[in-house]
């Protein structure tokens, strides 16, 4: 069984290879499914912006896809960046712009959380999305070397997303929330024929 997964991500190919691997599942990139495509990702919620890749690439290859979209949420920020996350700062400003604009905002305001919605099409179609989320905390500054984007800023317990080996990051992500509903999603859906 093949699904293709809109993105040519290196580290989400290889995160959901292996989550998937145990159901005899081969996910291929769309570079290896022979797509190239790039939509505008203009949708207003997670969920939108997932399903604008898996119809593109849907559209192309007419194979299973599965396409996923995730963002920092922040409460005292009313939900921002939110889908605006990869575009809330020129690359490598993220943190620091975070950091700025929540500069009076107390300790016990500064609850956030990661949030990943992922979209599967089956092969007739068929579109269900699942989301997954990690609730957290902003911190004051940045902490650890490990991970990208709001990582280093983003405090899961005592320790920022960027001081977890990926790992232990995978085991309590976003990411990996939404992918493990998938799997189980999908174990049901291929062996029980849901
Ligand atoms: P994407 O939809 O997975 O590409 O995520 C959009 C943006 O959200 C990224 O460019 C990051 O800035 C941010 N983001 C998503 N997931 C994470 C994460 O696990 N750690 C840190 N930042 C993330």
């Amino acid at each position: 069984m093949k699904i293709v997964m809109a993105t040519n991500n290196q580290n989400k190919l290889r995160e959901a290879q292996e989550i998937f691997s145990p159901l005899g599942i081969e996910i291929l990139s769309q570079k290896d499914a022979g797509v190239s495509v790039n939509p505008e990702e203009n949708g207003t919620t997670f969920a939108e912006n997932a399903l604008i890749k898996a119809r593109a690439v849907y559209a192309l290859v007419k194979l299973p896809v599965i396409a996923d979209d995730s963002g920092l949420c922040v409460d005292a920020l009313n939900g921002a960046p939110g889908v605006y996350s990869a575009r809330y700062a020129p690359e490598g400003q993220l943190c620091e712009t975070l950091l700025k604009n929540m500069q009076h905002v107390p300790e016990e305001q500064r609850t956030a959380r990661f949030v990943t919605d992922v979209a599967f099409i089956d092969q007739n179609g068929k579109e269900t999305v699942l989301e997954g989320f990690c609730p957290g905390m902003i911190g004051f500054e940045k902490r650890g070397v490990n991970g990208f984007g709001y990582d280093p800023v983003f405090l899961y317990g005592s320790q920022t997303f960027a001081e977890l080996e990926s790992e232990q990051k995978n085991a309590v992500s976003h990411r990996g929330a939404a992918f493990r509903k998938l799997y189980d999603y999908l174990k049901k859906y291929y062996q029980e024929g849901i």
